[in-house]
């Protein structure tokens, strides 16, 4: 098969955000709360992914929702009583924030009804997303909202109508905790690599690279074809991966993007903690103040 092939040409304008997991390794905050809507600051995780996909021009989101899930989609929703007591309170400037949740995107949801893995949870959208390219943005993990990732995926994936993923280097002795590709060079330039074949969690000796896969995935319609003939992998669930790795043995282009900003991870207790630490001190209007408790904090030793 030839790229030739490939539909390109049309950037994809769908987003897809799988958020029906478990989050086991958040226990037991995530009993009752759903990992994607824990605070960062003053926004919950998941408006993040949102605001990233509305930055790169994707207006349609679907949201897949599990048990126990569905205040997700609320956070979207207008508050009319919310916004009225606010605007009795003259408090221009939350009334924004609040009514802008409701504006970034036109929110869809739809059910994973088990978390039967990452590969499921995307084959759940096949309806809603029909026959054209589409992003998948992971409901746990963000990016520098000045150093998008998106846009340049989104455009790559026009022009190769294959699959595009995002890469962060990681250290050696970090390979086994993600999934590590082996690659070469592409003729889309540097940070641009032709991907070659995909390992789950090697060890470091059997990892092929330190290009770790992040949670950002540019997919053709294809793959839900794909996902259909993938059976339950590791763990026993049916792996994005799995299905990714058919399309690129029949000859679908594969690229990875390496992304040279910083990567917030929100899945598990530490990541989320640095990532709170991180935002705060960045914020424009307390980050300094924050930064001097935080400076202050750590010198009057902080102990373990
Ligand atoms: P993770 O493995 O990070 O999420 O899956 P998890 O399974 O919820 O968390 P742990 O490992 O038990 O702590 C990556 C993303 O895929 C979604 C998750 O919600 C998360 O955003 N996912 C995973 C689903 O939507 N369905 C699944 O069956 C599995």
């Amino acid at each position: 098969m030839t790229t030739q092939e490939h539909e390109t040409g049309r950037r994809a304008v769908k987003a897809v955000i799988p958020a029906a997991g478990l989050a086991t390794r958040f226990l037991p905050a995530t009993k009752a709360v759903p990992k994607e809507l824990l605070p960062v600051v003053d926004r919950p995780v998941l408006q993040y992914i949102v605001e990233e996909a509305a930055a790169a021009g994707i207006t349609d989101v679907l949201l897949v929702t599990g048990r126990g899930k569905t205040s997700m989609v609320d956070h979207f929703d207008r508050r009319p009583d919310v916004e009225a007591r606010l605007e009795e309170k003259g408090d221009k400037e939350r009334l924004a924030a609040v009514r802008r949740t409701s504006e970034l995107a036109d929110i869809y949801t739809c059910r994973q009804g088990e978390p039967l893995g990452l590969g499921h949870a995307v084959g759940v959208a096949a309806s809603h997303v029909g026959d054209n390219a589409f992003a998948v943005l992971l409901g746990d993990e963000f990016v520098e909202q000045d150093r998008p990732l998106l846009p340049a995926m989104l455009d790559l994936q026009a022009r190769t109508g294959g699959i595009v993923l995002a890469f962060i280097e990681v250290a050696p002795e970090e390979t086994s905790r993600y999934g590590i590709a082996s690659v070469k060079e592409s003729e889309f330039g540097e940070d641009i690599v032709e991907v070659t074949g995909l390992v789950e969690k090697p060890s470091p000796a059997e990892a092929p690279s330190n290009l770790a896969v992040v949670g950002r995935y540019v997919l053709p319609a294809k793959i839900f074809e794909a996902i259909n003939n993938t059976k339950p992998g590791s763990g026993g669930e049916i792996q994005l991966t799995d299905a990714m790795a058919q399309l690129l043995t029949e000859g679908t282009p594969v690229h990875g993007i390496v992304y040279r900003g910083h990567r917030y991870d929100t899945g598990m207790p530490l990541g989320y903690l640095q990532t709170v630490v991180e935002i705060a001190a960045k914020r424009p209007d307390f980050g300094a103040e924050f930064r001097q408790w935080l400076g202050e904090f750590v010198a009057g030793g902080a102990k373990g």
